[in-house]
């Protein structure tokens, strides 16, 4: 099991989460995992990092938890309330009102340990107690483990899915629990 310890980033973490961001862009797996780039990510200024982990760490609508292993911060997950109308992390008009989970990362030498499990539960918890019935993701066709990981967590698939500039990226549902 997982030596980590997950909860809310807090807001003066700035740096870490910064931190943590460029390593989960620099993966192998980056390509098929985020919608962003290593080099578009190390271009923010410090002010957009300071905003995002305030938002993260305080906000309402946004919840960033990290695993932190002996100091060091080894995963992250994000979660956003999404009003219906608003638009999801690929542009689309959500329906009704959802709790997205976005920007799932753990660092290679701390996979298969359960800290994805650890992460998503915590999402849940802050999403339920926020009035969310379960938690929505989108995953990449081709991002096999991160279906699979996913899956075993109580994640189904919706039937939607949607092609985007990185290929086609799949909707999947997990209900309250
Ligand atoms: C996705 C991620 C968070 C999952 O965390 P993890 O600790 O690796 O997850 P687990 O080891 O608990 O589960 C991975 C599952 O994939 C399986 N798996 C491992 N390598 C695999 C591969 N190359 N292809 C397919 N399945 C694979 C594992 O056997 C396990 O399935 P099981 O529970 O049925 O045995 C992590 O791999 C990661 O950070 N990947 C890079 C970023 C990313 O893809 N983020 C998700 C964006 S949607």
């Amino acid at each position: 099991m997982t030596d980590a310890a997950v909860r809310r980033v807090r807001l003066h973490e700035w740096r870490e989460g910064r931190d943590l961001r460029v390593s989960a862009v620099s993966d192998p797996a980056a390509a098929i995992a985020f919608l962003t780039t290593r080099e578009q990510e190390l271009a923010r200024s410090d002010a957009h990092w300071q905003t995002r982990t305030a938002d993260a760490a305080l906000g309402e609508n946004a919840a960033q938890f990290v695993a932190i292993a002996e100091d060091r911060w080894v995963g992250s997950a994000t979660v956003l309330l999404r009003e219906a109308g608003a638009a999801d992390a690929l542009g689309r008009a959500v329906g009704a009102a959802r709790a997205e989970v976005v920007g799932v990362f753990v660092e290679p030498d701390h996979r298969g340990r359960g800290i994805l499990a650890e992460l998503i539960a915590a999402a849940s918890d802050w999403a339920e107690a926020a009035g969310a019935d379960g938690l929505t993701l989108d995953v990449h066709v081709d991002n096999a483990r991160a279906q699979a990981a996913y899956r075993r967590l109580g994640f189904v698939g919706t039937g939607l899915a949607l092609d985007t500039e990185v290929g086609r990226e799949i909707q999947m549902h997990r209900p309250s629990q």
